[in-house]
């Protein structure tokens, strides 16, 4: 049986289908009150527990023989980690690990309090005895998918200066996890997961104009501005700084690296930032019902 935390988020409700085609046992770990939509059927066993809850993680991991540990982006990311892998540990049963963490984990991450956290979770996952493999994706695409506004505007602005980033696919992610997740031979592995290409900002831009059909332009913000916007539209301060310093991350060009860990492990080519592009070109243009 194989508990999937996150599973209603971007990847893990991706996770769970994966899993589910290919008939497993799937175990999915829901909060109490998400607000989520959940489309698996009856054959998805569904369990209440919070990241922050021990009791609950070890009533949502006895019997597993797996784990697709993903937690949220929050102020205790790290901790959760942690406390699901204790979690883990606790079952008795050695439980396989496949922690989601973020591309760059393993280089210097300090100043990115993203990859801080998920270096911690990482630490105490290689210390805990358990059998483990981490995926560290890079920025998903999905997330353009929360900037329609501006693509409607025809105006991205970000702070990610000139530097390119191997944006990936979330369902690209979610495929391979299925694979880790129900293959042998990833002990001990991190598989850093991009797209096919590195892109700027003002490419990914340039691509989402010929998508909707009007030109979209690519104005590269100062950190300090982008921060003040997101304050003033109400982002929480943690997440906000965060993300700010993410894309500094990005602008000097430490997210640029491609490589092919998606089709080693899926057997097929990441999908293109242009395809993702042209298939959300409706959602992208905010038309209604998409
Ligand atoms: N976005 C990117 O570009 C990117 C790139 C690389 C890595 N990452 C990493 O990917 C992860 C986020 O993945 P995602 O975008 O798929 O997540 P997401 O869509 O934000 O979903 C988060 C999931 O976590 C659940 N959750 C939140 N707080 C919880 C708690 N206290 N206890 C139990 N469950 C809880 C949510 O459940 P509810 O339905 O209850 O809210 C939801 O299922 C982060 O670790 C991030 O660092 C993100």
């Amino acid at each position: 049986m194989i508990v999937v935390t996150g599973a209603t988020g971007t990847v893990g409700s991706e996770v769970v289908s994966g899993l589910r085609e290919r008939g497993k046992h799937v175990r999915a770990l829901v909060r109490a009150g998400s607000a989520a939509a959940e489309p698996w059927g009856p054959d998805v066993e569904r369990v209440a527990a919070d990241f922050a809850d021990p009791a609950s993680l070890d009533a949502a991991l006895a019997g597993a023989d797996a784990v697709y540990l993903l937690v949220a982006v929050h102020p205790a990311m790290g901790a959760h980690e942690q406390n699901v892998v204790d979690a883990a540990v606790r079952t008795g049963r050695r439980p396989r690990v496949v922690l989601h963490t973020a591309a760059g984990i393993g280089q210097p991450h300090d100043g990115v309090r993203f990859l801080a956290a998920h270096a911690a979770g990482l630490a105490h996952l290689a210390g805990a005895g358990l059998p483990w493999t981490v995926l560290a994706p890079n920025g998903f695409f999905q997330n353009f998918l929360g900037m329609t506004e501006a693509v409607r505007g025809g105006r991205l602005a970000l702070p990610g200066g000139t530097g390119a980033v191997s944006y990936v696919d979330a369902r690209d992610v979610a495929a391979a996890a299925v694979e880790v997740l129900t293959g042998d031979g990833h002990e001990g592995a991190v598989y850093t997961l991009t797209g096919p290409e590195a892109l700027s900002h003002a490419e990914i831009a340039e691509r989402l104009g010929a998508a909707v059909g009007h030109p979209v332009t690519y104005t590269a913000t100062e950190p300090d501005a982008a921060l003040a916007g997101m304050l003033a539209a109400g982002w929480e301060p943690w997440r906000a700084a965060g993300l700010v310093e993410l894309y500094g991350l990005y602008a000097s060009g430490g997210a640029a690296a491609v490589t092919s860990d998606v089709e080693k492990l899926t057997g097929r080519p990441a999908r293109p930032f242009a395809a993702f592009a042209a298939e959300h070109a409706a959602a992208l243009r905010g038309e209604p019902g998409n």
